[in-house]
């Protein structure tokens, strides 16, 4: 295909700090991942941006819940993430955070040219007030019923069974989710951005083909019933920026969530030395394309645009909105087992299964998609491991055996060849409009036709009839030749394969190729297994497994005190002087990871961040107190840096955590107050 050169900037939508990733996500990180590989695939200059989703008031409740900093909960979530989006090979140019000083400074630069322009208001509003914890309510922290359709046990902010939306203060017997209190109303003072001034300009960049059909009359609707103006801060506590200026304000997260693209973009300028203004400046030519759920709809196409062109950045070229996933025909559910977490499906199989699914069902509409799993194994084996796969199984071993590897000089076929590399357009053009599904349709079509063309020739018979060798080096060659071209088709969905197969045929993949002859391939491996229904079923027990222990953590109870005779305080040791207790080095240190220890009931491993990415290992025997080690993943202690290292039965141990309490179940770990950071000294 030739085409001029584009410059082009994608982002996905950021998730929230305070969750798993699971396979409802992923749709589109992997719709969105396809589409950048295909793009770098043809030469176009494309960035992947994302960023954990870091404020607001559910991040900041659950840290307390926790035991926990915010700031120690969203570096746990973000290795999480990370881990788990490398796992399903998405292959971000930058995955970032919105609590980062970068973010900080393009949300304050926002806020005050809009603020410049007269954008920006003050009103004082009602709302509803936990009394018990002395906070605000978001929408979603109160539960009532629909003032519409009269469903109970309903959101403050809309229903799930009419689909209203509404003001929390309309919702009928109302109940914060958090204390269980009747919320009271109390005034604060606000600031709001005038969505109706941008009404205009909103109209102008949606007409000019922006958003899809569905999406675009959605947007009609919410014309017609006129755009409110939009509450942009919360008051304190509140985990977030603070508006410049306004103590005990804060940005709503809303606000700096898809600044985060900005700034997680910009992160990776200063580190690459790309031109930043080439794609946010006003009159940028660059492409910006932000993959979102239809759930987020009114924050990228309404709220979003206003603040960029209100602000002087360049709005989004398109939003491409996909619908959502449900799991044999139902919404995902944690007791059945199909809320599966990124890191459940990985501990059973291979993420290539479910991106091809995903992409052989993905079209560019808002339709939801399916994951039927008696469809998924099938497809994936028949099509993956039956068609593709078998293509190159069919013709490897001959080309090993027969031929030491070497592949014929000419093709068998090559009017067939040419037929296959003359798909390459269409399935190009497919890409580009998100229609993978359609992409997928043609490249196994080929598939079957290049396994008729084996059929047909039977290497299997022509491999015993003397002086035909050259006649099945040609076609063996032929049919690795055709494989090569669909695995360049394929390559955007399954680059690990892609990779296991240019080891194998020690050759580039590359799309629409020039035929590989008379070199050497390598020896023929599996290249997939076929997908074993017993593995689904592993997988679902992991996930309500996964789910129980989610469950338990939440109801587990502070520990109760220790008991009177515990409690006696033991004699204090003899004086040291300053100098002999100086030599001690402690510090934070923060817990990465802490692992039961085979063989030892009263250890745990705990693998500790000492600062500066740097890590150390350490035994403590705190299991008893701590049966369920992940609750202390995330946490910050103190811990003795500079122990003698101790050689025990299960490995080295580099130090020494400070706890607090007699022994056994009754061991307190200490931790520091909000704000110390992992390698801090204590003094
Ligand atoms: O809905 C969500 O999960 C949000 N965390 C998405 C934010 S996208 C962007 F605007 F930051
Ligand atoms: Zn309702």
């Amino acid at each position: 295909m030739s085409e001029t050169h584009r410059n082009i900037l994608v982002t996905s939508a950021l998730p929230y700090a305070n969750g798993p990733i699971h396979i409802g996500h992923l749709v589109e990180y992997i719709q969105t991942d396809i589409w950048v590989r295909f793009q770098k695939l043809h030469g176009q200059t494309c960035y992947y941006v994302c960023a954990d989703d870091a404020h607001g008031t559910p991040i900041m409740l659950r840290a307390q819940q926790e035991g926990i900093t915010p700031e120690a909960l969203i570096s746990r979530s973000s290795r999480q993430h990370k881990g788990d989006f490398a796992g399903f090979l998405i292959n971000f140019d930058n995955y970032y955070s919105t609590h980062s000083p970068e973010n900080q400074a393009i949300v304050e630069k926002i806020y005050i040219r809009l603020q410049a322009q007269g954008y920006v208001h003050t009103k004082t509003i009602e709302q509803a007030y936990d009394p018990e914890k002395g906070i605000f309510l978001p929408d979603r922290f109160i539960r009532g019923t629909c003032p519409r359709c009269k469903a109970e046990d309903q959101y403050g902010d809309n229903c799930e069974a009419c689909g209203a939306t509404y003001s929390p203060t309309e919702l009928i017997n109302p109940v914060s989710a958090i204390s269980g209190a009747t919320p009271i109303t109390k005034e604060s003072e606000h600031f709001f951005i005038s969505l109706a001034d941008f009404e205009p300009m909103l109209k102008k960049w949606i007409s000019s083909g922006t958003l899809q059909p569905a999406v675009e009359r959605k947007l009609q609707e919410w014309f017609e019933t006129g755009l409110q103006s939009w509450d942009i801060s919360r008051d304190a506590p509140y985990f977030g920026f603070e508006i410049p200026e306004q103590p005990g304000k804060y940005f709503y997260v809303w606000l700096d969530a898809p600044v985060g693209y900005i700034a997680s973009f910009k992160n990776l300028c200063d580190r690459e030395g790309i031109d930043f203004d080439t794609y946010w400046d006003k009159d940028s030519k660059a492409e910006l394309y932000h993959f979102i759920g239809k759930d987020i709809i009114y924050f990228h196409s309404l709220f979003w645009p206003a603040m960029l062109s209100g602000s002087g950045f360049r709005k989004p070229s398109a939003v491409f909105v996909h619908g959502f996933l449900t799991v044999d025909g139902q919404k995902m559910s944690k007791s059945r087992g199909t809320f599966i977490t990124a890191s459940s499906y990985l501990k059973h199989l291979n993420p290539e299964y479910l991106r091809y699914y995903f992409a052989a069902k993905l079209g560019s509409g808002v339709d939801d998609i399916d994951l039927n799993l008696e469809d998924f194994s099938q497809r994936v084996n028949a099509d993956l491991v039956g068609k593709v796969v078998n293509i190159a199984s069919r013709c490897a071993g001959f080309i090993s055996k027969r031929f030491q590897g070497r592949l014929a000089p000419q093709l068998h076929d090559s009017e067939l060849y040419q037929a296959f590399i003359g798909e390459g357009d269409a399935i190009a053009k497919a890409y580009e409009q998100r229609e993978y599904s359609h992409a997928v349709r043609e490249i196994m079509a080929l598939a079957d036709r290049a396994n008729q063309y084996i059929d047909h020739h039977k290497p299997w018979v022509i491999a015993k009839q003397e002086g035909q060798e050259a006649q099945l080096q040609a076609i063996c060659t032929q049919g690795l030749n055709l494989f090569r071209v669909l695995m360049g088709y394929l390559q955007p969905i399954l680059p690990k394969m892609t990779n296991q197969v240019e080891d194998f045929l020690d050759a580039a993949v590359v799309w629409q190729p020039e035929p590989l002859l008379d070199s050497f391939i390598h020896t023929f491996k599996p290249l997939m297994t076929r997908l074993q229904p017993q593995q689904i079923e592993a997988m679902l027990e992991t996930s309500k497994a996964e789910q129980r222990e989610i469950e338990q953590a939440a109801t587990q109870q502070p520990k109760a005190a220790a008991n009177s005779a515990e409690k006696s305080v033991a004699p204090l040791k003899p004086i040291v002087d300053y100098d002999t207790f100086a030599q001690t080095d402690l510090r934070i240190a923060e817990i990465i990871q802490a692992e039961l220890v085979e063989g030892a009931d009263k250890l745990l491993r705990l693998t500790l961040n000492v600062g500066e990415e740097n890590t150390c290992n350490v035994f403590a025997g705190i299991r008893q107190a701590y049966p369920d080690p992940k609750v202390l993943e995330g946490k910050l202690t103190v811990m003795v840096a500079n122990l003698a290292p101790r050689k025990m039965r299960f490995g080295v141990s580099e130090g020494m955590v400070l706890a607090a309490g007699p022994g056994g179940e009754n061991i307190f770990l200490l931790s520091p107050d909000a704000g110390a950071m992992p390698g801090m000294q204590v003094k």
